[in-house]
């Protein structure tokens, strides 16, 4: 399996493989795969000749330096799970943040129409425009046909979306359903962080996730919610930072309950250090 850290480097053996008529498709991933990344990865192998999967930890992502600094960095191992899924046709793109950023550090400024305001764009500052500036210089060095993106991040992949829409970058984005452990905990690099404690307690969101949308069935929208933050209140040790039933498309907070449209239900929750989002379609 060929490892590239350079962008010049990954970019000609790119242009071999398009010389040749293959086609390219790229999983952008921070490291620390895992099963739900192994997915992506095998959607991508099922529809295109090479998949690139970018292996980076985003510095302008993140708005919390102890969170960037905890992130899990663990290039070989990652590199042998990719192994297990193919050795011939994966590329890793791994590259360091001067070959990325060469020197400034910095985000751009997007206009992603109001899609990066909502729910994690109000907790964490700055991070959409990080996702954007990488997602947007990964696209131009890597040059896919198709990128996959999983909807556990389902803000990401809308505004990726939006990205490609605006930017005209010829890539098709491949949405992909969220992959859960047994215990129906959504897959997260962050997962490997919990504590014994919060490991066992960290399934409940997805418990809560499900029940939320049985009673969005039959009660309004803001009942749903009542109970869904009196559920946190009563846990010992997880604490909700929020629960949001939205329209599925502009991801704004619903206000009536419409039969045209589709909603889903998005929520974070903080197990002691860890962060954890997940999303579950409603209707
Ligand atoms: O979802 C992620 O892992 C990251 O946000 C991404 C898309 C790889 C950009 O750094």
């Amino acid at each position: 399996m060929e490892i590239y850290s350079d962008k010049q480097q990954i970019t000609l053996a790119i242009n071999e493989l398009k010389a040749k008529k293959l086609t390219i498709g790229m999983v952008p991933t921070m490291g620390a795969l895992h099963q739900g990344h192994l997915q992506l990865v095998k959607k991508a192998l099922e529809e295109n000749d090479k998949v690139v999967v970018s292996i980076f930890v985003n510095p302008t992502q993140f708005d919390n330096k102890e969170d960037l600094e905890k992130y899990p960095r663990t290039l070989e191992v990652d590199v042998e799970l990719l192994k297990t899924v193919n050795k011939n046709n994966i590329l890793v793109y791994a590259p360091t943040v001067n070959d990325i950023y060469e020197g400034k550090t910095i985000s751009q400024k997007f206009d992603f129409d109001g899609l990066e305001f909502e729910m994690e764009g109000k907790f964490r500052h700055g991070h959409f425009d990080g996702v954007g500036t990488i997602v947007k210089r990964f696209f131009e060095i890597v040059k896919p046909h198709k990128a996959y993106f999983g909807e556990k991040d389902f803000q990401q992949l809308a505004i990726i979306k939006k990205l490609v829409e605006k930017y005209n970058i010829p890539v098709k984005i491949v949405g992909c359903k969220i992959h859960r452990e047994a215990n129906g905990l959504a897959m997260s690099s962050r997962n490997t962080r919990l504590k014994p404690d919060y490991k066992i307690a960290a399934p409940f969101i997805y418990k809560i996730l499900k029940t939320a949308k049985e009673k969005f069935g039959t009660k309004s929208a803001n009942k749903v919610m009542e109970w869904v933050e009196n559920q946190f209140a009563k846990h010992d040790i997880l604490e909700l930072e929020y629960f949001i039933i939205a329209d599925a498309n502009t991801l704004k907070p619903i206000k009536r309950k419409s039969n045209k449209k589709t909603y889903r239900a998005f929520i974070a929750v903080y197990a002691d250090d860890i962060r954890l989002i997940d999303n579950i379609a409603l209707n």
